[in-house]
C-alpha cells in the first residue's frame, strides 16, 4: 500500500494515527539539527518533521539526501503542530517520520513547481508535464473537467444522446483549412480531420436521432490566437424539429446552469442583438457588455463638419469614457500611438475633453467652436469629467478600430472583472460575406446554414443582403459558441452551392452524400457548438485557451514537448505512396 491518505486529507483529528504518505519532494527546509519536507500531490500538501531527538542518525542522513521532485513515501506519526499554518488544509498537523522510502529520484527541475513560477512559456510548455505538478495549471485542468461533467449530466438529463462521429472524414467547410491524413490503402487519397461534426450530425437528424451532443475533438489548420488551438473541443449538438427560438432556449437553459452550479452566478434571460445593432453599437459582433462604453455617431451640427477628416469619412464614431477627461497629455499620446500600431492601423485618434470645469478642449480646436464642440458632446451624452475619443473613416475599419480601443480602454480601467459574467446572444447574422480576394462570396457561418425564409427572395437580386438563422453565444466579448437552423431540403442546399460558387460537379463530389440524404426524409433541424476551451477559460477568468488545455500547441501550432509535427522515415513515406522533394 502506497498511501493510507492523501496529502491534503489529515485533520487534528487525526493526531496520534499512523499512517503512509506518498507524493513529491515540494520543499526540504534543513536547520541541521531539524528537517522539515512539504510533501505534496493532487490534493494537497502535508509536512513531515525529522529531528534529532525524535529520529534515528540514518533517517536523519536519510532527509538530507532528498532533493526536489524526489517521490517518496513515509510511514510516520500524525502530530500537533506548535506554530499553525491556516493557509493550507493541513495546516495545523505534520508527520514525525519513522520510515523513508525514496520511490524515484528527480533531477533538479528545469523551472520551480510554484505558484508563480520562473520558468518561461516554451520551457514549461516543454516540460508541460511539471508544469502540470502545479497549482494553477492543475487547478484548471480540475475545472475543465468539472464543467464538462456539468454539461454532460445536464444534456443527458434533458435527453441529448451522446454518438461519436468519426475523425477520418472528408473535408467539412467552417472556414479553416484542413489538416489532412494519407490514406495507405487508397493510394494518393487522404482523409480530412473534421473542422467540425457538421455533416455528420444532420446526418444523425436524418437517421432520427433527435437531441445529439458530443463533447469532440475538431481541427483547424489557421492562424493561432489566444482564444484559438489547432485542435480544441466543442460541445457539439443537433436537435430535430425546432426553430431557432428553441435552440436558444435550449443553449440558455445550459449556459445558465453552468453558471449557477459551477461560480454560484444567477443570470436571468439573455439579452439579444442582431448582429447589425452589435456592429453599429459595438463594431463588433462579440461585444463585451460587462461595460457601457457605446459608440456614438457624431453628425455635424448643420450641414457640414467643415473638418475635412470628418467631412470625408464614411463614418464619424466615438466612445465616452467616463471620468478620464484628467488624462495627460503623456496618456493621450500613449493611445493615439497605440491607435496607430500596425496590429490596429489607425491613422489618429481625435479627443475631446469635458473638463470637470464645465469647459471643452480638443485635439481639434482649430476646427470647431466651443458651440460645435457642445453639440458633440451632447451627441456623445458626455458630462463634466469625462473623455471622449472619436475616429472616422471607412465604416469597417473605423468600427473594428474603435472596437479595439474600446477594449483596450476597459482593460486598462479595470472594467474587464473576470468574476463579471455577461452573455449575450447575437443573432440574425448576414448568409454571404463578400470576399474581395477570391472576388466570391463565403458563407458566413457555414453552406449548410438557412437563410431567413422572409429573405428568400433577395437570393437572387441581392445575396449580400440575405440574413441567416444563424446565432451566436457571446460571454465577455468572447464568442464561444454558434449555430444555425439549416436548410433541410435539396433545391436550396444545391441553390447555396451554387451561390458559393461550386460547380454542380464540385458541390456533388464534395457533399453528395448530404444532399443525397435529404431526399430520404430530412426532419427540419438545427444546432449549436460551443467552444469547450474558450467556456471554460473564460469561466475560470481568463482568456487564454493554453492555460486550460493539458497538451497545448506554441503559437507556430507546435507540440514542443514531443516535437510534433516532425519528419517520418522513407519507409513511411514510401508506404503512403508520399513522395517529398526536399
Ligand atoms: P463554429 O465554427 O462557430 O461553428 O465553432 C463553434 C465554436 O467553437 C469554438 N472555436 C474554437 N475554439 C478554439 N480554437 C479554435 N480554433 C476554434 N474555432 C472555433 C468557438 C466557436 O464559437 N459546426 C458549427 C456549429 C453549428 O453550426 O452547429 C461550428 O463549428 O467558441
Amino acid at each position: 500500500m502506497y498511501r493510507s491518505h492523501t496529502n491534503g486529507e489529515l485533520r487534528l483529528e487525526n493526531v496520534n494515527q499512523e499512517v503512509t504518505l506518498s507524493g513529491w519532494v515540494q520543499k526540504v527546509r534543513d536547520k541541521g539539527f531539524m528537517i522539515w519536507v512539504d510533501l505534496r500531490d493532487r490534493y494537497g500538501i502535508t509536512q513531515l518533521i525529522f529531528d534529532e531527538e525524535r529520529s534515528s542518525k540514518m533517517l536523519m542522513q536519510q532527509a538530507k539526501m532528498l532533493g526536489r521532485e524526489f517521490v517518496i513515501q513515509i510511514k510516520g506519526n500524525v502530530i500537533e503542530r506548535t506554530s499553525k499554518n491556516p493557509n493550507i488544509s493541513t495546516g495545523e498537523i505534520e508527520i514525525l517520520v519513522s520510515e523513508l522510502t525514496v520511490l524515484n529520484e528527480s533531477k533538479v527541475p528545469p523551472f520551480t513547481i510554484e505558484d508563480e513560477t520562473d520558468g518561461g512559456d516554451e520551457l514549461r510548455m516543454k516540460y508541460r508535464y511539471l508544469d502540470i505538478r502545479r497549482n494553477p495549471v492543475r487547478e484548471n485542468l480540475i475545472f475543465r473537467s468539472k464543467v464538462t461533467m456539468e454539461v454532460r449530466n445536464y444534456l443527458s438529463n434533458e435527453g441529448f444522446i451522446d454518438v461519436e462521429t468519426p475523425y477520418l472524414i472528408k473535408s467539412t467547410p467552417e472556414g479553416a483549412r484542413d489538416f489532412v491524413v494519407p490514406s495507405r490503402m487508397n493510394e494518393g487519397q487522404f482523409y480530412a480531420l473534421p473542422q467540425s461534426p457538421q455533416t455528420f450530425k444532420q446526418l444523425l437528424m436524418v437517421g432520427g436521432m433527435d437531441k445529439y451532443f458530443q463533447i469532440v475533438k475538431c481541427f483547424r489548420d489557421e492562424d493561432l490566437r489566444a482564444d484559438r488551438q489547432p485542435e480544441f473541443t466543442q460541445i457539439d449538438c443537433e436537435m430535430a424539429f425546432v426553430e431557432q427560438e428553441d435552440i436558444l432556449n435550449a443553449f440558455e437553459g445550459l449556459t445558465r446552469h453552468l453558471l449557477k452550479e459551477i461560480k454560484g452566478v444567477e443570470i436571468g434571460d439573455f439579452p439579444r442583438m442582431t448582429y447589425d445593432e452589435a456592429m453599429k453599437i459595438y463594431g463588433n459582433d462579440k461585444p463585451d457588455i460587462r461595460f457601457d462604453m457605446k459608440f456614438r455617431h457624431l453628425t455635424p451640427k448643420s450641414g457640414t463638419y467643415g473638418f475635412s477628416v470628418f467631412d470625408d469619412a464614411e463614418l464619424v464614431v466615438g466612445i465616452n469614457v467616463k471620468g478620464c477627461a484628467t488624462y495627460t497629455r503623456k496618456q493621450i499620446d500613449k493611445l493615439v500611438d497605440w491607435v496607430k500600431r500596425p496590429q490596429i492601423g489607425a491613422t489618429g485618434l481625435i479627443w475631446i475633453k469635458f473638463n470637470a470645469d464645465g469647459t471643452l478642449s480638443s485635439s481639434v480646436n482649430k476646427f470647431f467652436d466651443a458651440d460645435a464642440l457642445k453639440y458633440f458632446a451632447e451627441q456623445m451624452k458626455a458630462a463634466p469629467g469625462d473623455l471622449m475619443l472619436v475616429m472616422a473613416g471607412n465604416t469597417d475599419k473605423t468600427r473594428t478600430q474603435l472596437s479595439a480601443l474600446r477594449m483596450e480602454m476597459a482593460e486598462t480601467l479595470g472594467l474587464r472583472k473576470p468574476d463579471e459574467f455577461a452573455p449575450l446572444w447575437v443573432v440574425d447574422f448576414p448568409l454571404l460575406e463578400w470576399d474581395e480576394e477570391t472576388g466570391r462570396y463565403h458563407a458566413m457561418h457555414h453552406p449548410f446554414t438557412s437563410p431567413k425564409p422572409e429573405d428568400i427572395s433577395l437570393l437572387d437580386s441581392d445575396p449580400g443582403k440575405v440574413r441567416a438563422n444563424a446565432y451566436d453565444m457571446v460571454l465577455n466579448g468572447n464568442e464561444i459558441g454558434g449555430g444555425s437552423i439549416r436548410i433541410f431540403d435539396k433545391k436550396m442546399q444545391s441553390r447555396m452551392f451554387d451561390l458559393l460558387g461550386f460547380t454542380k460537379e464540385e458541390a456533388q463530389n464534395q457533399f453528395g452524400f448530404l444532399m443525397n440524404a435529404f431526399e430520404y426524409g430530412a426532419p427540419p433541424h438545427g444546432g449549436i457548438a460551443f467552444g469547450l476551451d474558450r467556456l471554460v477559460a473564460i469561466m475560470g477568468g481568463q482568456e487564454t485557451i493554453r492555460d486550460f488545455i493539458a497538451f497545448p500547441k506554441n503559437n507556430s501550432g507546435r507540440d514542443v514537448m514531443i516535437d510534433a509535427p516532425s519528419n517520418i522515415d522513407k519507409m513511411q513515406l514510401e508506404e503512403l505512396n508520399l513522395k517529398l522533394d526536399l
